[in-house]
């Protein structure tokens, strides 16, 4: 408990831009993925294969931008650091420890961005103008992902578990007392979740994303308590991978349920026009 109290502000002084919330949740995966590393070593594992995959398809290695780097659990950085001239490692928190970790394994060529990739603040600040001016549309796309123009020599991205992790920050926010949910769409989830989709397919340069797109609450003897759609109606790319995670084994959340997403890995992010 006193150790995380001082990561957290550890955190909240190297990262000063990080929301609250978003430090309290990268220190409570942290925790997590420490308490339930047996039952992750399956996904991590799978994950990085994913992404060696897509290292594998490219043929220069200029640049590569990590999106929901995190804890690097489930991200090859060794890899990615020795095979790239620079990695850009994107996340809306770094907590120390990742950064002291790149540090002490000395990857001169990595880098960190601090960033909130889910295109919230500029959604909410369209829907403002929509209100004002009573327009319906403005013509405009969200282009969450329209940073990653500015980065020179880009020649791969890689959405590593992040996906859905937007959408639970979104619907939070949109629950918060100032996350402005009246002046909202009604779909605002679903738009950025498309909106991520359809950044990384606007990329001129090869894409992977590992992403959970659902997941299912089950009894020890098997009965199913809950299912949800962590995509909100979005279809999800077509994937040339796809597993079981167990996020929450039993024990973990209740003794009784245990909840199992279900991931994708898919290479080449397109969406249907
Ligand atoms: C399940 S973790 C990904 C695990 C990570 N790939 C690893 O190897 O440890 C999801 C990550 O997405 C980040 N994240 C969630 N919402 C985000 C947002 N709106 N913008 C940027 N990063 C976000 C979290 O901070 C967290 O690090």
């Amino acid at each position: 408990m006193l150790a995380e109290a001082l990561l957290f502000a550890v955190t909240r002084l190297t990262s000063p831009r990080s929301r609250s919330a978003a430090v309290r949740d990268a220190i409570g995966l942290r925790a997590r993925a420490r308490r339930c590393h047996v039952a992750w070593a399956e996904h991590q594992a799978r994950t990085r294969a994913a992404i060696d995959r897509a290292i594998d398809g490219v043929a220069v290695r200029r640049t590569v931008v990590v999106l929901g780097s995190g804890l690097l659990l489930d991200v090859p950085i060794d890899r990615l650091s020795s095979m790239f001239n620079r990695v850009v490692l994107v996340d809306i928190v770094h907590l120390p420890t990742v950064r002291l970790k790149v540090l002490l394994r000395r990857y001169p060529n990595v880098t960190f961005m601090t960033r909130d990739i889910s295109g919230y603040d500029k959604l909410a600040e369209q829907s403002r103008i929509k209100l004002a001016t009573g327009q319906d549309d403005l013509g405009v796309r969200l282009d969450p992902l329209g940073f990653l123009r500015k980065i020179d020599e880009l020649d791969l991205v890689i959405s590593a578990n992040v996906l859905s992790q937007i959408a639970v920050g979104a619907v939070s926010r949109l629950h918060s007392k100032d996350g402005q949910a009246r002046i909202m769409p009604d779909d605002a989830v679903a738009q950025l979740v498309a909106g991520h989709l359809d950044g990384l397919a606007q990329l001129p340069c090869k894409t992977v994303i590992v992403t959970d797109v659902s997941y299912i609450r089950r009894r020890r003897d098997g009965g199913v308590i809950e299912t949800r759609d962590l995509l909100h109606g979005v279809t999800p790319p077509i994937p040339f991978d796809a597993w079981d995670w167990p996020v929450a084994p039993f024990g973990e959340e209740s003794a009784d349920e245990e909840r199992v997403h279900h991931v994708i890995a898919a290479e080449d992010v397109a969406v249907d026009l």
